[in-house]
């Protein structure tokens, strides 16, 4: 089977500090290169907990609300999973709501993460590993809300994360600059 998400031939996977498996870079990456784009399914939010979390464990990206992008069997695990950890120092953002870009330029032998912040609006609290010097030691699903989120990752939000953002300023008469 083809894989389902992709995986830039800069990039690899292997055993990371922060958690299990992460994605490496294994060459220079620039500003702005496309590091990795989610492929799986389409699948809302009970769908995700009630019959592929408990099968497949945390595979997923949030699209939307109530919408994901997940592998729904085993088979499909590997093939569309991007092993991208969290960090509360990320070097990836997002471009749209599944393609991984580089928000600065990275150097072969580091981590690629994101921040959880910049993809999840969701309900979870929990702790984090990260290991960075400005970690938030506790994550939770809103904190894309918090307004040096905002500030941080302008521009690297999820594309339906950046449109609440933007509706919420316009709304308290705060337009982000
Ligand atoms: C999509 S997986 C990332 C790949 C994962 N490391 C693996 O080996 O399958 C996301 C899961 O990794 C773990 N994780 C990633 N970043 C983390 C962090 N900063 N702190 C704690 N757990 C983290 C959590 O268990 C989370 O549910
Ligand atoms: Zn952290």
């Amino acid at each position: 089977m083809p894989p389902l998400s992709y995986r830039s031939p800069k990039t690899e996977v292997r055993e990371s500090k922060i958690h299990g498996c992460g994605l490496f870079a294994k060459a220079d990456i620039a500003r702005g290169e496309i590091v990795a784009i989610k492929g799986g399914h389409i699948v809302d939010r009970e769908t995700l907990r009630r019959e592929i979390m408990p099968r497949l464990g945390p595979v997923e990206i949030q699209i939307d609300d109530d919408l994901f992008i997940a592998p729904v069997n085993a088979d499909e695990r590997d093939l569309s999973m991007l092993y991208s950890n969290h960090s509360c120092d990320p070097n990836i953002g997002l471009r749209g709501e599944i393609t991984f870009v580089a928000m600065r330029n990275i150097h072969a032998g580091e981590e690629l993460t994101h921040d959880w912040a910049m993809t999840d609006d969701d309900d979870y609290s929990v702790e984090c590993n990260c290991g960075a010097s400005n970690c938030r030691k506790t994550l939770t699903g809103k904190d894309w809300q918090r307004p040096e989120a905002q500030k941080k990752y302008a521009g690297y939000f999820s594309a339906y994360l950046a449109a609440k953002i933007s509706n919420h300023s316009r709304a308290a008469g705060t337009e982000l600059t």
